[in-house]
């Protein structure tokens, strides 16, 4: 009996040892999971807080912590959110968006989705009326696009910030001499007239047909010089017109591309944030993946960082080949349509427990991933099913005021470590990807801790895979390959 005693003692000791070790080990390594069990992620509720200062330094790549990044990447930039302290467009406006600005731009980002994706019921009527045909009326697609890096255009280069978007094709920026409007930005403003590496389209030009179905506007022809002219709007209030043009794009210092296609607008108008304009990472052949294809080999990865107070990247060029990047193929659902990049959603799994979600349940309107979309749109039925599951999880916890479309928020103002139940989710191939703690949740403030997951309108709407979910996790389009890759721990 004592040497029972005795030996259970012991192994509580060593346990209590070594369970200390290993959290203080886990602190150090990551700061965001204190702790972690197969169902839960314990974790300091300061990981999940912007704090007020940029944690790095964002000039010159190579400064930045982040390891993987560079793992037989071409080429890196960094990513930081447009409304945080990383931000040179918030420094300069301090013009704070609201949370509820920012989701109510978020509905106007998906209700374009929505009518630009024709549900299928109405596809069998409506072969031909696919993103050619249908304008993009409604929403704004631009507002939410809440991330950022930073190129050269033109010969010398002009520094732009772009909004990147994998949910849209054309790449344009505001251009001199704003022939007709536009709207402030932080930086200057490019000036075609003074590079030497600038060129008009021809609207005779097939490359200026291609715009049709890129922005689903017919393109236009200047009445002298026969200049190409683009249009596309995103919403009731956003678009940009101007010329379809050539010019050099450096990508970085070193990298850079020759004739690339781009929009150099002269009426523009919108929510842009005060960035310059947009950079089109979708699958139409006018996107800046598909014209760098010789150079990148259509392939790119990104990593959203946790907070609006760290920094991401997007690197450009193959991804060596990385044991915990997990791939799903890229789906032929017809949800993706010209522009967008679809993924099979099988199943999701919360704290432990598998939700009894129907496989048809995704299938019906079929699944996107979007880099615009800033909360994920569920089915309804998955979304009740996820809702309770994580509800009982976190019933320990105050609740709080609903923020919009985000009806499941906490007060967290009393607690350092919280407990959140995991979430996981499956995708086709049977690949299984950990949201991170930062993934699960849309932080107005320590009172309001919010369920990052929303509703579709019906069954039938496609699944929309959005940004918050996607923090922290690197995620690798590997075009070319046909696949989608996820990787836990791409950032901080
Ligand atoms: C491009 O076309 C515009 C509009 O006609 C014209 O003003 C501009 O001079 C042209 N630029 C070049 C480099 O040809």
């Amino acid at each position: 009996m004592p040497s029972l005693l005795l030996a259970s003692s012991l192994i509580c000791v060593f346990l209590f040892f070594f369970c200390s070790l290993e959290k203080g080990f886990a602190l150090q390594r990551t700061s965001v999971d204190v702790d972690d069990d197969s169902h839960q992620h314990v974790v300091l509720l300061t990981s999940l807080l912007p704090s007020p200062t940029c944690s790095s330094s964002i000039k010159g790549s190579k400064r930045i912590d982040r390891p993987w990044a560079f793992k037989g990447m071409k080429t890196t930039l960094d990513v930081v959110h447009k409304h945080g302290p990383c931000s040179k467009q918030n420094k300069a406006k301090r013009t704070q968006t609201s949370h509820s600005e920012i989701l109510n731009l978020d509905i106007e980002r998906v209700k374009y989705i929505h009518s630009k994706i024709p549900k299928k019921s109405e596809e069998l009527g409506l072969k031909q009326l696919d993103s050619t045909t249908l304008p993009a009326k409604s929403g704004s697609l631009i507002g939410s696009g809440n991330y950022f890096v930073v190129v050269g255009l033109g010969t010398p280069k002009t520094e732009l910030s772009l909004i990147f978007d994998t949910g849209s094709d054309l790449t344009w920026t505001q251009c001199e001499p704003c022939a007709k409007s536009c709207y402030k930005q932080q930086d200057q403003i490019y000036d075609p007239s003074k590079s030497s590496s600038y060129s008009n389209i021809t609207c005779t030009s097939s490359l200026c047909t291609q715009l049709s179905t890129a922005t689903g506007n017919d393109p236009g022809c200047a009445s002298t010089s026969k200049a190409c002219i683009y249009g596309i709007q995103y919403g009731d209030s956003s678009f940009s017109v101007g010329f379809f043009s050539h010019e050099r794009l450096s990508v970085t210092d070193t990298d850079t591309v020759d004739n690339f296609l781009f929009g150099c607008g002269q009426n523009n108008q919108g929510l842009f944030g005060g960035s310059a304009g947009l950079i089109g990472l979708g699958r139409h052949p006018i996107s800046f993946v598909q014209q760098t294809a010789a150079k990148y080999h259509k392939t790119f990865s990104y990593c959203l960082p946790s907070t609006a107070s760290n920094v991401g990247y997007l690197s450009f060029g193959a991804a060596r080949a990385s044991s915990y990047v997990k791939y799903t193929p890229f789906s032929s659902n017809s949800a993706a349509g010209t522009s967008f990049y679809g993924l099979d959603i099988t199943g999701i799994t919360v704290g432990g427990t598998k939700l009894p979600i129907s496989s048809s349940t995704f299938s019906t309107g079929g699944a996107i991933i979007d880099s615009g979309t800033v909360i994920t749109r569920l089915p309804p039925t998955a979304y009740s099913a996820l809702r309770s599951a994580f509800r009982q999880g976190m019933s320990k916890y105050p609740p709080a005021s609903s923020l919009s479309i985000l009806d499941t928020c906490y007060d967290l103002s009393g607690y350092k470590i919280i407990t959140v139940p995991k979430i996981i989710f499956e995708f086709g191939g049977g690949v299984t990807v950990d949201l991170a703690a930062a993934g699960s949740f849309y932080v107005a403030s320590v009172k309001q801790v919010c369920l990052a997951f929303a509703p579709n309108g019906d069954d039938s709407d496609v699944t929309i895979f959005g940004n918050v979910q996607q923090k922290t996790l690197q995620v690798v389009y590997d075009v070319g390959g046909g696949k989608l890759g996820f990787g836990v721990g791409g950032c901080k």
